[in-house]
């Protein structure tokens, strides 16, 4: 299916409602900034809405696809910036870094202040997955949503990362609102 196609029929009704009031997200793992700059021209509407975009920008972490993007990758989220002065702000650094900030310093993110988190960088590895979403959870708003992308069969380290979430999530008060492609988890407490 082709991105814009699948962006429309999940994230589409889930965050239609973010068009009008102030909302606050984050997208990990930004590289040309597709989805960004689609969140930010048909969702983030609101003048004080905000995505915080973070990547490593690391060439030596990338797969052999994701290198020969490379250049296109800097120029992208380049022109994201310079679109959106106000409203993107990228957070060069690993993901785990750049989200567990809160933890032992004043951070870029408070606990329950983010409306929706969109997880698409560590996609070579379950446990790195996992890392990215147990940093995430806790900046999450009760009724805000974590997405992790490129759940299929392409991306196995992604599957398994799901699975254990889907035996797991319901300890951490969260439920499972679509599970296809992407995992969509709802903060329900
Ligand atoms: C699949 S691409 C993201 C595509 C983007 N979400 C979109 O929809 O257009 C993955 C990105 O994650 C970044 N990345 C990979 N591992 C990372 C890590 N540990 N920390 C931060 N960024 C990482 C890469 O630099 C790359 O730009």
């Amino acid at each position: 299916m082709k991105w814009n196609k699948r962006m429309v029929r999940n994230l589409y009704p889930l965050l239609e409602k973010y068009k009008t009031v102030p909302a606050t997200f984050i997208e990990v793992g930004v590289q040309a900034g597709n989805t960004s700059r689609w969140l930010l021209e048909n969702i983030l509407l609101h003048p004080l809405s905000k995505l915080y975009g973070i990547d490593a920008y690391d060439y030596s972490l990338l797969h052999r696809k994701e290198r020969a993007m490379f250049d296109i990758a800097l120029e992208g989220v380049k022109n994201l910036q310079s679109d959106y002065p106000e409203k993107f702000k990228l957070l060069k650094g690993l993901s785990c870094d750049m989200l567990a900030r809160h933890i032992m310093y004043c951070g870029y993110f408070a606990e329950n202040s983010i409306d929706f988190i969109y997880l698409d960088a560590n996609n070579g590895s379950a446990f790195k997955c996992l890392y990215d979403f147990y940093l995430s959870w806790p900046l999450l708003k009760i009724g805000g949503t974590i997405i992790i992308n490129n759940n299929t069969k392409f991306h196995p380290s992604v599957q398994k990362a799901v699975l254990f979430l889907f035996n797991e999530i319901e300890k951490n008060n969260g439920s499972i609102i679509a599970m296809r492609d992407q995992l969509c988890i709802r903060k329900v407490a």
